[in-house]
């Protein structure tokens, strides 16, 4: 795949272990969703590295006073693809957790495996933060491009989208239309199949975090 600035792939040896255990079918869903919000915590521990809003507040240890940097008040939005989105929002609420969020209801025609979008409800004031989008699969790109558009179209300005698993085809895809939105994904997979699903992949993730199949 090309290289992008605004594409960020984990290659992580703790993230790494994780995702082996998150691949393999054996893998109950109870197991499976503790993965995926693990996963997601450690995302997003180096997502927010660089960008997140700051101020400076005075602190009182027991020896002195100093200024420390912390971040702001309700500076940040977590905003999950339904439905496979809302297995990663308490991994991010794990370290935010007054972060409010936002929904984005898209879901991929089967035969033309073009997103559409269902539902959309979004906290006042979203234009004005920083807003993480999060869905653990990244295939055609097609879901994550139009969640960005419908961000942008409400105002969005500062928008970074996490996906566990990326296939090159939808990385691409989203990076090229969208070259002012970070993106992080934990591992690049190899390809898409004939049906759209990323190979290895995990499978499934709504069926797999929700037990629906
Ligand atoms: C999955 C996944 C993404 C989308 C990725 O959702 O959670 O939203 O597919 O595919 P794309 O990059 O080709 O658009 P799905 O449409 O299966 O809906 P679900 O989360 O409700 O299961
Ligand atoms: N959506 C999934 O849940 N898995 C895939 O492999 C592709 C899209």
């Amino acid at each position: 795949m090309k290289q992008y600035d605004n594409v960020t792939i984990f290659d992580h040896p703790l993230v790494n272990h994780k995702i082996a255990i998150l691949r393999d079918e054996k893998t109950s869903m109870k197991e499976f969703r503790e993965l995926i919000e693990e996963i997601t915590t450690l995302m997003t521990f180096e997502c927010l590295k660089e960008g997140v809003p700051t101020t400076e507040k005075q602190v009182k240890t027991p020896l002195e006073t100093c200024t420390q940097q912390v971040v702001k008040d309700n500076a940040i939005v977590i905003v999950p693809i339904l439905r496979a989105g809302l297995g990663m929002v308490n991994g991010v609420h794990v370290l935010f957790p007054s972060a409010r969020v936002g929904h984005i209801g898209m879901y991929r025609n089967e035969e033309t495996l073009q997103p559409c979008e269902y539902y959309c409800k979004l906290p006042d004031g979203i234009e004005d933060k920083l807003v993480l989008l999060v869905d653990p699969m990244l295939a055609t790109g097609g879901s994550a491009c139009d969640a960005i558009d419908s961000l942008k179209q409400r105002g969005c300005k500062d928008i970074k989208f996490m996906a566990v698993i990326g296939a090159p085809e939808g990385v691409s895809k989203v990076a090229e239309a969208h070259p002012d939105v970070h993106i992080f994904v934990s591992t690049l997979d190899r390809c898409l199949n004939e049906n759209g699903y990323i190979l290895p992949g995990l499978g499934d993730a709504g069926d797999r975090l929700f037990g629906t199949k």
